[in-house]
């Protein structure tokens, strides 16, 4: 039920540290006055319980922890607010995804682009990167395989301009300013994605429903829940190709 009202880990981060600093607020209020690190220790300390109890995966725990002690040594440094806003802005129109899909921005590497070209099939493909980052995989492709056609998809406003500028000169190659789940897959023989684990299983739900027969799902790195890839090729780092063949 608990994770149904609060589905977004956001969502219960937040909770966590309101719930902690509540409490550490009515003990204050009911008269106990420790030092401040024994407080900032209490609220720490409650953070984790709090989101422990909301399921935060554990990566999230020492955040949760070190958050007010961080925003408190933030305040003595005594910037001008503005900065806050400007790394704020930064960083939503780089991670714009992060917060609604859950996918934020990490790169293929150029181990993982040769290891794509090499699942290519001969002849023109039509090939499109769900998400396409800053392109790097599309300008790598399109230079190897000028037959073919290559798509990316991108609604970050900062990826989408840098991919947008290193691939404008290539005829073969278009980057589209889009939500990734309002593409119609049908027109694309080979369809690449680098995600996260949550929206695979929906993802993989939308290639069933739209792509033709033969046609190539990569994934890199992140499984569809309960399918398993007809291939996977080690890539090398920590990323591998998973591949379906509808
Ligand atoms: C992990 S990066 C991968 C970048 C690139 N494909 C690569 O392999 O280097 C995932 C990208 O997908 C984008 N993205 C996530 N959800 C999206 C959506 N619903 N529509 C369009 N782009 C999305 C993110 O903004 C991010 O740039």
């Amino acid at each position: 039920m608990k994770e149904q009202l609060l589905g977004r880990p956001l969502a219960r981060a937040f909770v966590a540290q309101a719930a902690a600093l509540g409490l550490v607020l009515l003990a204050r209020l009911s008269g106990w006055q420790p030092d401040l690190p024994v407080l900032l220790a209490l609220h720490g300390g409650l953070a984790v319980l709090w989101s422990a109890w909301l399921k935060l995966p554990r990566w999230w725990w020492p955040l949760q922890a070190l958050c007010l002690p961080g925003a408190l040594v933030l305040l003595r440094l005594e910037l001008p607010p503005w900065i806050f806003l400007l790394l704020f802005l930064l960083l939503l129109l780089i991670y714009w995804n992060a917060g609604g899909d859950r996918v934020p921005l990490y790169l293929s590497s150029q181990a993982t682009w040769a290891a794509v070209e090499r699942l290519l099939p001969a002849g023109p493909v039509a090939f499109v990167d769900l998400g396409c980052g800053l392109g790097g995989l599309l300008g790598f492709l399109a230079g190897r395989r000028p037959e073919s056609r290559f798509c990316g998809i991108e609604s970050a406003p900062l990826p989408l301009l840098a991919s947008w500028l290193r691939l404008r000169g290539w005829p073969n190659c278009q980057v589209r300013r889009a939500d990734l789940w309002q593409v119609e897959l049908g027109e694309f023989s080979v369809v690449y994605c680098f995600l996260s684990p949550e929206p695979m299983a929906e993802l993989w739900r939308k290639a069933r429903a739209e792509l033709r027969p033969g046609a190539l799902f990569i994934s890199n790195s992140f499984a569809v829940p309960g399918v398993s890839p007809d291939l996977t090729v080690e890539v090398g780092g920590r990323q591998r190709l998973l591949v379906w063949r509808m």
